[in-house]
Order: C-alpha cells, then sequence, then structure tokens
C-alpha cells in the first residue's frame, strides 16, 4: 500500500470517528433530472437557514456545470479546483457571503479543471469533516445524473434532499436515485421536494405517485419534506441574480421555503438530540 492510500484510510478513520460524536450535518441536494431546482432551492435554503442564526457553509459540488456564483452574482478565483488540484486547503477557498453563510465555489468551462476521483472525493469529505464543527449546516449542490461519484457524495452525506417536479421524467429520476440509494443501503436520512407546483394539489399527487412506486417496489417510507410553488419571481430572482428571499421575500416560493426551513431545523435538532456523546 502506498504512503497515499494509507495516510487516506488513516484520515477515513478519524473522519468516522468525528462523524459519530458530532452532530450530523452534511446535506447533499440532489435530483437525478437536471433543471429541477437544485441549485436555487440549495442557495435560498442555505441562506433562509443563515437568515435563521445558523452558521451554513453552502459548497458548489456541481463538477459538471458549476454555477452558483452566477446565481449569486459573485467572482472569485477562490474555487474547489484548486483544492482538488491540492494547491490550496479546504480553509483557503472558503469565501464568506454574508452574516452565518459562507460558500465555496465551483468552476466550470475550465480545461484544466482536475478530473475528481473517488479518492480526491474522499479527501474532501475528510477535509470536511476537520471544518464541519464551525458549521450547523454544510450543504452541498449536486451535479444532475447519477453516477458514480454523485452516488459516493451522496452515500456519505447525512441528509439527502432530493428535488424533483410533477413532470413524469423528474419523478422516474428522482426514482432511480432512490433505487440507487436504497440498494447501496444508504443510512442517510432522505426527503422530498417537489418544486415547481401548479397548486399544492399537483405537488401532493405527485410525491403520492412517488412514495407510492418507493413503497411498493423499494419498500421504504418516503418523507417529504415541502412544495414549492412554480413561481415567477423565484425565474425573475434568477435573472437579476439575487436570492429569491432578498428579491421578494414575501412571494409565495420565498414563504413556502422558510415553512420547510423551520420544520428541517426542528427536525435534524430531534435527530442530534438523539445522538449518543
Ligand atoms: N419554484 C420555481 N418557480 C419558477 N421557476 C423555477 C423554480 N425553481 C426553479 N426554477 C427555474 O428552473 C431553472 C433551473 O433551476 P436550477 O436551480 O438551475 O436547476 P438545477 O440546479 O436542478 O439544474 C431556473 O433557472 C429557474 O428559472
Ligand atoms: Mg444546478
Amino acid at each position: 500500500m502506498n504512503e497515499q492510500a494509507s495516510r487516506l484510510i488513516e484520515l477515513n478513520k478519524l473522519a468516522e470517528f468525528g462523524k459519530r460524536y458530532s452532530a450530523s450535518k452534511i446535506i447533499s441536494v440532489c435530483s437525478g433530472k437536471g433543471g429541477t431546482g437544485k441549485t436555487f432551492f440549495a442557495a435560498n435554503f442555505a441562506y433562509q437557514l443563515s437568515r435563521l442564526n445558523k452558521k451554513v457553509l453552502l459548497i458548489d459540488l456541481d463538477l459538471n456545470f458549476s454555477n452558483l456564483n452566477i446565481l449569486l452574482n459573485q467572482t472569485t478565483t477562490k474555487t474547489i479546483s484548486t483544492f482538488f488540484a491540492q494547491t490550496e486547503t479546504m480553509e483557503e477557498i472558503v469565501s464568506n457571503y454574508s452574516n452565518n453563510l459562507d460558500l465555496i465555489f465551483g468552476d466550470s468551462g475550465r480545461s484544466d479543471y482536475p478530473r475528481v476521483s473517488r479518492e480526491i472525493l474522499d479527501y474532501f469529505f475528510v477535509m470536511l469533516g476537520k471544518i464541519q464543527d464551525k458549521y450547523d449546516y454544510i450543504i452541498l449542490d449536486s451535479s444532475a445524473g447519477a453516477d458514480d461519484l454523485v452516488l459516493r457524495q451522496l452515500l456519505k452525506s447525512d441528509y439527502n434532499l432530493i428535488v424533483t417536479s410533477p413532470e413524469p421524467t423528474a419523478l422516474m429520476d428522482a426514482y432511480v436515485i432512490l433505487k440507487l440509494l436504497i440498494e447501496n443501503e444508504s443510512k442517510a436520512e432522505r426527503f422530498v421536494i417537489v418544486n415547481k407546483c401548479s397548486d399544492t394539489n399537483e405537488g401532493e399527487n405527485a410525491f403520492i405517485n412517488l412514495s407510492t412506486a418507493v413503497n411498493h417496489f423499494l419498500k421504504e417510507h418516503l418523507e417529504l419534506l415541502g412544495i414549492i410553488s412554480y413561481d415567477s419571481a423565484a425565474h425573475k430572482s434568477i435573472i437579476n441574480q439575487e436570492l429569491l428571499l432578498n428579491f421578494d421575500p414575501q412571494s409565495i416560493a420565498a414563504d413556502e421555503i422558510l415553512q420547510f426551513v423551520k420544520r428541517f431545523i426542528t427536525i435534524t435538532q430531534l435527530a442530534n438530540n438523539n445522538q449518543p456523546g
């Protein structure tokens, strides 16, 4: 075994130990299908948590098309690729966005972008473990699809938030992700968000269809975190490169996100109170 591999194993052991005795807080936002609203949701969810006095780190882990920087209208030279290339440490690539909210940006479209291997992703999680005590929640925005790396990321997270929409294609892709997670014996808590709904009824029906299939074929219970309306204010906030919660805090979608951020805080606090140590 080479030196790097044995160091990784050692680091992994430390990370496992740390994870067992510190509060669960790593949240991956995923979907299967692209365009369901992962990035929109992850950014607004993170921001709302930070506004409720939680310390949050939001990381753009979409390794294909990272665009959190565009959504937030930020320019930075500090990106995750320098961490992956091991030229900068994780602490060095963290930017502060606002009170209680730190960010790590990705960067797509670079020809020198290092190919992320399983080992590099594992190293990323080990290093995340080392800074996790600074935060109440660490939110990872993911790539679409369910390739090996996305799946590995989801399996290593404490919570998986699956963002889908009422469209049958999005529901099918959410089902595929859930199937892969269950087949791989994922220990992460799973919650579904149905985004871009014409009304509550449409969202509920979509969730019932998905959970019935999961229940029937995969023998698992599925939990709904919330339904987000299709809201032109959400679309406009993205065009304006602003968070919806700043652009139009009175909008329907902003209020829906606020309600289930509060619910999520309660769920995670209850879960952490039941942990040993
Ligand atoms: N609740 C919503 N209401 C209206 N449009 C939305 C909503 N959520 C997302 N969108 C639209 O969907 C597009 C894709 O969202 P994005 O977060 O980039 O998806 P993903 O990260 O899953 O690929 C956005 O550009 C936005 O226009
Ligand atoms: Mg995205």
